[in-house]
């Protein structure tokens, strides 16, 4: 490991944030969250909150900018991550995705900061013309949230050129694991918790996506960040799996979790099938870049991270029949 002691994980108390916060810990390194709690829970951070600084403050803006003083590196993970909202709110996805990301990067500037990790998504592709599509696709994104990940994105890589500060850009797919309170997954969860007669699918299930474990997430993202404090300079990689799977399938294995036997409704929000405006179709990143550069690969595939998740989650929440999780 590399000899960096102080970090800060903004958005440290959400579903990949805590993960990471988890694993940075166990490698006896010292870490401060900032986090508002907006959709972030201090409960995910259960295992660790006696070894970490915990500020919760609101990076729009911070109280405390003293905050970022002798950080070494700061993996900027706060956002707003639901895209279907970004439609109807746009400016919600500005300022928790775009500003947020300014501040960060302007504080970081202030007080130092040497090496910036940013959470950005496959979303900034848009409708892909290429597939599986490599880092240097056009960025067209079809959302709002696309669009300020695209902005973020360009601000780290004009931040890291203008004032050396290392970084590096992960595009990650669908992450999907325990804790997990947003996506596909949790939505038909919740459907189902609600009604176990009747499901509504979002979209006609033929959206084809790719989705990787949250193990292998923290995996790729400490080796992007070790790669670019080791060899200096700003780095876009693609984090997501080899394969990718359609909403049908998932439809099943979630139900499958449940142990119920629900009416399936389809409900297409565009004549093409899509889930809701905005909604990518098809996504599969190349992974060939990180994969030559950095040496990472993901260990499972995007069944088997679908059907442990459907699995922990319905547990989770207390979804399904007695029985149906054995
Ligand atoms: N989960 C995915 O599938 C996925 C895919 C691609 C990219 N990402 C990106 O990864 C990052 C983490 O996503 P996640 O799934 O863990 O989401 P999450 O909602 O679980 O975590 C986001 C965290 O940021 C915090 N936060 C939001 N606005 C804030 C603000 N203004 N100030 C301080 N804290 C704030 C929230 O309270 C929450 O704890 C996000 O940037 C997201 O866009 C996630």
């Amino acid at each position: 490991m590399i000899n960096i002691t102080k970090l800060l994980v903004t958005g440290g108390a959400g579903f990949i944030g805590s993960f990471l916060v988890e694993r940075l810990v166990e490698e006896g390194f010292d870490v401060l969250i900032i986090d508002n709690l907006s959709s972030g829970e201090l409960n995910r951070l259960r295992n660790v909150i006696d070894r970490v600084k915990f500020i919760k403050d609101d990076l729009k803006n911070l109280s405390d900018p003293g905050a970022f003083r002798g950080v070494d590196t700061v993996f900027h993970l706060a956002a707003n991550p639901e895209v279907r909202i970004s439609v109807t709110e746009p400016r919600i996805h500005f300022d928790e995705n775009v500003v947020t990301t300014f501040n960060v990067l302007e504080l970081s500037r202030k007080y130092g900061v040497k090496n910036i990790v940013y959470a950005s998504s496959s979303t900034v592709y848009g409708d892909a013309k290429i597939i599986p599509t490599p880092e240097d696709h056009p960025i067209q994104p079809i959302s709002v949230y696309g669009a300020a990940k695209a902005a973020s994105e360009i601000m780290c890589g004009t931040y890291a050129r203008l004032y050396g500060i290392n970084c590096v850009v992960l595009r990650y797919a669908n992450i999907v694991g325990p804790r997990l309170r947003h996506g596909v997954i949790y939505d038909l969860l919740m459907k189902l918790k609600k009604n176990p007669g009747e499901l509504e699918v979002l979209g006609d299930g033929t959206q084809e996506k790719s989705y990787l474990y949250i193990t292998d997430t923290i995996d790729a993202t400490l080796k992007a960040w070790e790669y670019a404090v080791k060899n200096g300079g700003a780095y876009t990689y693609n984090v997501g799996n080899r394969d990718s799977i359609s909403v049908r399938d998932i439809v099943s294995i979630v139900i499958k979790a449940s142990g119920f036997n629900p009416r399936i409704k389809y409900k297409p929000a565009t004549p093409d099938g899509r889930g809701w405006p905005g909604d990518v179709k098809r996504m599969l990143l190349s992974i060939d870049k990180i994969i030559r550069e950095v040496g990472w690969r993901p260990s499972m595939s995007s069944r088997e991270a679908i059907e442990l998740t459907a699995k922990s989650l319905a547990e989770e929440l207390g979804v399904g029949n007695e029985g149906a999780h054995s």
